[in-house]
């Protein structure tokens, strides 16, 4: 993590910013367990984690993306995003790749990301445009750059399905791109307060991922 203040009017160019969610990205990634040493049940429990969560709320999430963006640039690449979201049934894509690694989400999977993942769904619900792209800009890079180990934790339960992950490893890297593009015509038009954590986002979602990660999907986490 670099040491960049959020909320400061340097932060608008966007480098800045781009080079934190970068280092989050890399230290989420850092943090994967070695294949080799996760049992059947772990890789199971990763990718029925990583499905109970993107199945449902990616969309839903772009959407609060675009009812928060208020800079037509923004809204245009939000929708064109949910278009190719929408038009090819990316759920759909991910059921079927989670279906094939025998790794459908139980009760017990929701359970052990609910916790986290009301949080991010109130975050959401602020409808704060700059904080929510930032958020999926994370989350997009975060997605592109995790596919290959996906697909490696599939292959390994057995699976040949990988539409999911061959998509999503390409796709993403312009939808990243683009993302810090609408980031950065949110900010010119509707810059937040000074005292705004940008970061609250991303911070939430990558308390979220890792629980996808690193849970122990037998340990219940409702409290
Ligand atoms: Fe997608």
């Amino acid at each position: 993590m670099t040491s960049t203040s959020p909320g400061l009017p340097n932060l608008v160019p966007g480098a800045p910013i781009q080079g934190r969610v970068d280092c989050a990205v890399d230290d989420l990634l850092r943090s994967l367990p070695d294949p080799d040493h996760l049992s059947a049940e772990q890789r199971r429990g990763m990718i029925a984690r990583y499905t109970a969560v993107l199945e449902g709320n990616f969309i839903y999430w772009m959407t609060g993306a675009f009812l928060a963006a208020r800079s037509e640039d923004a809204r245009s690449i939000i929708l064109e995003n949910l278009h190719e979201e929408v038009r090819d049934s990316h759920p759909e894509m991910l059921r079927r790749f989670a279906l094939a690694a025998h790794a459908v989400p139980t009760d017990v999977d929701a359970s052990a990301v609910y916790r986290d993942l009301t949080k991010v769904r109130l975050f959401i619900g602020r409808l704060s445009g700059v904080q929510i792209l930032l958020t999926m800009a994370f989350f997009e890079g975060f997605i592109q750059r995790f596919m290959a180990y996906l697909a490696d934790l599939a292959e390994r339960q057995g699976s040949s399905e990988m539409v999911y992950t061959d998509v999503h490893g390409v796709c993403d890297i312009t939808h990243t791109q683009e993302l810090f593009r609408a980031l950065e015509a949110e900010m010119a038009l509707d810059p937040p307060a000074p005292e705004t954590d940008l970061f609250e986002g991303v911070d939430l979602l990558r308390g979220l991922l890792r629980t996808i990660v690193h849970s122990d999907s037998l340990e219940l986490k409702v409290s």
